[in-house]
């Protein structure tokens, strides 16, 4: 067995906390010869059905976990933290907009930023699952006082799978087979899946599913849509779905990426593909062999996929100008 890491998650007794907390502590995540600290970040009313769930934690006698720290501490929450999952926060209900969750959440992600800066390792990495989470990543990293923003990640994956299991049953073939899926921007519904580099069996997606109609329609609107889509089935949002995303990310960012593939994590812009410097933008991204990331250069951008991936970017720009007193 390694030395534990510890990995804080914020909103550990919601929902999506509850499909992901077990998932980790098994060793699903960092490998069955990884312990894992487990801190466990909610608010004082939700610190008894926390306690529930540490219950079921012990009850699993999982050999990889080491400890669990319920807290609703900031401080202690983060403390020595080497990954932090910020999924604590309201989600929408049907008919909302994420962005209309902007006033509501953003300032959670003030204080996390800060405790985070102060409390965790330097190289602690914090990936943000709460909505709008493009926008309270930014919040939380530009609150992180000496954290580098290289550190800092908001959730597009579950764009990804979704729009991964669209295109293969489209084209009747298994999810498996999809790649090269980039989601471009804000996990919204102005989000771009990008089908135009997407392959399908290597072949490119354009090739393999001619109709270009339901690529630029239904395609997209159904990714863009499903967030909705699954509130209005369930009466709440995607929570396993979600969780199970939060995983395929942090595996994404901790191992490399298969060669001439790329995943999807909204990331702090550096500037390419022209996206303004500084917002928390989806874009192509590989993993690394040495554990750093690196955006993917040269992916071509075709004059369709240039208006969608500007509007999904003036949308950023707009959150980040809406939110300008929580920055620093
Ligand atoms: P939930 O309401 O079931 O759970 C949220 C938990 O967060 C609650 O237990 C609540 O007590 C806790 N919480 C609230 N404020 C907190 C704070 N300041 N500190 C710590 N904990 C706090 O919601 P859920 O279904 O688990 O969803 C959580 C968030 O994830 C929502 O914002 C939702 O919209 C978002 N989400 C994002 C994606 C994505 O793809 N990025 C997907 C699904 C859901
Ligand atoms: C999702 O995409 O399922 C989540 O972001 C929840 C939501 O509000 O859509």
């Amino acid at each position: 067995m390694k030395d534990p890491i510890t990995v804080s998650i914020t909103g550990a007794a919601g929902q999506i906390g509850y499909a992901l907390l077990f998932r980790i502590a098994s060793g699903a995540v960092f490998g069955p010869d990884q312990p894992v600290n487990l801190r466990l970040i909610e608010i004082e009313p939700a610190l008894p059905a926390l306690d529930g769930v540490v219950m079921e934690l012990d009850d699993c006698a999982f050999p990889t976990l080491n400890s669990i720290t319920p807290t609703a501490d900031l401080a202690e929450g983060f403390k020595d933290a080497d990954w932090a999952l910020l999924v604590g926060s309201v989600p929408r209900k049907a008919g909302m907009e994420r962005n209309d969750l902007l006033n509501i959440n953003g300032g959670i992600f003030t204080g996390q930023g800060q405790a985070i800066a102060a409390n965790a390792k330097p190289s602690c990495r914090t990936l943000v699952v709460g909505n709008p989470c493009n926008t309270n990543a930014l919040i939380a990293m530009s609150n992180a006082a000496g954290m580098p923003s290289n550190q800092f990640f908001a959730m597009t994956r579950l764009d990804e799978n979704r729009a991964k299991s669209q295109l293969a049953a489209k084209a009747g073939v298994h999810h498996s087979k999809v790649t090269n899926l980039c989601i471009w921007g804000n996990h919204s519904a102005t989000q771009y899946p990008d089908f135009t580099n997407a392959k399908i069996d290597g072949k490119p997606v354009t090739e393999v599913i001619t109709d270009r109609e339901w690529l630029e329609g239904e395609f997209i609107s159904t990714v863009q849509q499903r967030g909705a889509a699954i509130i209005k089935a369930r009466g709440a949002s995607s929570a396993a779905s979600a969780a199970n995303a939060a995983i395929d990310t942090v595996i994404s960012l901790i191992n490399p990426t298969p060669e001439g593939d790329w995943h999807s994590v909204a990331v702090c812009s550096d500037g390419s593909y022209g996206i303004e410097k500084g917002i928390m933008a989806s874009m192509p991204i590989r993993t690394n062999a040495d554990g750093t990331w690196e955006v993917v250069q040269g992916v071509p951008v075709d004059a369709f996929s240039q208006g969608k991936i500007d509007a999904t970017i003036a949308e950023l720009v707009g959150e980040r100008d809406a939110v300008k007193d929580l920055i620093p």
